[in-house]
């Protein structure tokens, strides 16, 4: 099924500054970028995009983490986009990922594990219609 899912390089990914080695990635998967800029994320926007995580006791560092740069979010497009994009970043914690992940080769812990990616198809379209205007999208 065609797809489309949303990463974005999470402030420790800018930082080790890998954006165009994540790009690549996916675009040597085969995957389509029709949507890519820096955004600011917000506390309003945070609140929605991580509600299922309000509970956790590491919502507020989560929250602080992911405000603390601008990020690179990006929409991908393609045939069974979603798990393609699980198996090129790997799982969560990167301890737990295969090399050649994204989370493995450029990650170091569950917090600074690089990027995030939608889990599911009603995930990936919360979040576009959070970050994107319908325009952005090719
Ligand atoms: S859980 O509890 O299993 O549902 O959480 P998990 O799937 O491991 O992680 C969900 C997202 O929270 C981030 N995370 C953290 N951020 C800050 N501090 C701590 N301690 C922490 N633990 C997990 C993790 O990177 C996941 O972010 P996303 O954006 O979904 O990858």
């Amino acid at each position: 099924m065609n797809e489309r899912t949303v990463v974005l390089i999470k402030p420790d990914g800018m930082e080790k500054k890998v954006v165009g080695q994540i790009i690549d990635r996916f675009e040597r998967a085969g995957l389509n970028l029709i949507a890519l800029k820096m955004v600011c994320l917000t506390q309003e926007i945070l609140d929605v995009w991580y509600a299922h995580h309000k509970d956790k006791p590491f919502f507020s560092e989560l929250c602080a983490a992911m405000m603390s740069c601008p990020v690179v979010a990006m929409v991908l497009e393609g045939e069974g986009a979603i798990q393609k994009v699980f198996a090129i970043c790997g799982p969560t914690d990167p301890s737990e990922a295969q090399p050649g992940t994204i989370r493995r080769d450029f990650g170091e812990s569950k917090p600074k594990n690089v990027v995030h990616r939608s889990d599911s198809v009603g995930a990936a379209q919360k979040e576009i219609n959070l970050l994107f205007q319908p325009e952005e999208l090719s």
